[in-house]
């Protein structure tokens, strides 16, 4: 599998990053970024970090710094003022991003090898979106379109409550990405709630004595104890859980395609993704939604990344 991964990393895309990079038969030929739960500015030497813990290599790319139109400011208080949680004892990495921007990066990219990629979105899609204003072409030229974003129950974690953070941070650019692709596959905010890795499993993987699991302890503490306080089940997983079905398809147990767009207006309902559940809008399906997951086989994909 080629892959290119777009994010706003964060400390899920961090591990997500890490699940495709520990996943054999996967080649992460390019990682563009956005700005989103941080400045992107803080999100390229978080990536670069990541690949030095997890001694890969890929070219890195500055993306959109801000959303389309929408006003943005961080997720501090979720993912850290450095989006990796306030990581104490930070290493300093020697490498540098790519001088090409993200979105040239990636109408390159898809230019070279139509029909290859694999495309994984962790964070808004700002990028996503004006690759294909550019170039209508884009996305037929991806052979998968997979985005972390939206919800299918009206449940979200934002200030409009109906609405996910990816999805709400630049929702004309989520409009307008799923307008342009034929068929994305979608892991909402309610799919992550339903599916969280159990405090025993969080504590267990965390303390392997490796460097990533020493990773993924030191930038995960804030996120977990912010999770903890709002007494969830357990570690919630977002990017990591679209990662895992996109290097594990058969992790997948349930999902249906149906018409989604997003809601661009409501005073409320902002960035809510809106999905044809009977089928009365006459307009096709484009996007598949994923809705049941085998949990045990993510843990598993948790193991190999950390060990
Ligand atoms: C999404 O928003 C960010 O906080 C996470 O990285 C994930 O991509 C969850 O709503
Ligand atoms: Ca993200």
């Amino acid at each position: 599998m080629r892959m290119i991964i777009d994010t706003d990393a964060g400390v899920d895309d961090a591990q997500a990053i890490m699940m495709a990079l520990a996943s054999p038969g996967v080649a992460v030929e390019a990682i563009t970024t956005v700005t989103g739960n941080i400045h992107v500015d803080k999100v390229v030497p978080n990536v670069l970090t990541v690949l030095d813990i997890m001694k890969k290599d890929a070219p890195v790319y500055r993306g959109a710094d801000r959303p389309l139109i929408a006003n943005w400011s961080p997720e501090e208080q979720v993912h850290g003022q450095d989006g990796l949680g306030n990581w104490k004892d930070r290493p300093p990495t020697q490498r540098r991003a790519e001088s090409e921007h993200a979105v040239n990066a990636l109408l390159r990219l898809a230019n070279q090898a139509p029909g290859q990629y694999t495309l994984v979105a962790l964070g808004p899609l700002t990028n996503i979106a004006l690759a294909a204003q550019l170039d209508p072409s884009f996305p037929a030229k991806i052979k998968q379109f997979v985005f972390m974003g939206g919800t299918i129950q009206a449940m979200g974690n934002t200030a409009n409550l109906t609405s996910e953070f990816n999805i709400y941070c630049d929702p004309e650019a989520a409009y307008m990405a799923l307008r342009a692709f034929p068929m994305s596959t979608m892991l909402s905010w309610e799919t992550t709630m339903a599916h969280p890795m159990t405090w025993a499993q969080f504590e267990a993987l965390t303390g392997l004595d490796t460097d990533a699991a020493r990773f993924m302890k030191a930038t995960s503490s804030v996120t977990a104890e912010l999770i903890k306080s709002y007494q969830y089940d357990g570690y919630l997983l977002p990017d990591p859980l679209a990662m895992a079905i996109t290097v594990q398809p058969d992790l997948i147990r349930k999902s249906a395609e149906y018409a989604v767009t997003v809601e661009l207006h409501g005073a409320h309902t902002r960035g809510q993704t809106i999905i044809d559940y009977r089928g009365r809008s006459g307009h096709r399906p484009n996007v598949r939604v994923v809705q049941e997951l085998d949990m045990d086989g993510v843990a598993a994909l948790y193991r190999r990344m950390l060990a």
